[in-house]
């Protein structure tokens, strides 16, 4: 397996892109961080609370800081995005400067909602389905940019994204 490669897996919120990174790190023994995550320990409050009092222009400015210091960590190998930080354009280009192969984790909307609305993590633009399917839609052409694309259905696990991932991309 070729673990010098180094990816960035994104897609739209629910799609399971911080599951997959957990299982394709174990099965890859690569360190990984959860971009999320990185920014609520470094920003030492939820991302709900940062979009809800701050706005989302502030938000992506923190996130594009925080996916920096990200990139900069070595021995990294695993990086799953927000789903927001792709849509982004500094973000793509950081990403690829970087040399990361990104990912895009793709399913239908329904899926994504299904899990959305059922997870406990608060997501501020997804508070509503009507809202949540428009931001869908107008990020497809972007997410698209990736350079793979693996289809996650409902009958698949992300343990056997992760392995597909696995076995396609780091053979
Ligand atoms: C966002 C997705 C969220 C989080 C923030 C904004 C987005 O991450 O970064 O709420 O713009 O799609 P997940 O995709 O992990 O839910």
């Amino acid at each position: 397996m070729d673990c010098e490669k180094r990816i960035a897996l994104t897609g739209f919120m629910g799609v399971g892109k911080s599951s997959v990174a957990r299982h394709l790190a174990f099965l890859l023994r690569c360190d990984r961080i959860d971009l999320d995550a990185l920014i609520e320990a470094n920003e030492h409050r939820k991302i709900a609370d940062i979009i809800d009092s701050d706005g989302e222009a502030v938000y992506r400015r923190i996130e594009t800081e925080n996916l920096k210091r990200a990139l900069n960590k070595t021995g990294v190998r695993i990086l799953s995005l927000g789903g927001g930080t792709w849509t982004i354009a500094e973000n793509r280009e950081l990403i690829r400067k970087r040399g990361m192969t990104s990912v895009w984790l793709e399913s239908s909307f329904t899926h994504c909602w299904n899990n959305i609305r059922f997870s406990k993590k608060e997501r501020p633009l997804a508070r509503n389905k009507r809202s949540a399917q428009k931001l869908f839609d107008s990020r497809q052409e972007l997410y698209c940019l990736a350079d793979w694309h693996f289809i996650v259905k409902s009958d698949r696990t992300s343990f056997d994204i992760a392995r597909q991932i696995a076995e396609e991309v780091f053979s």
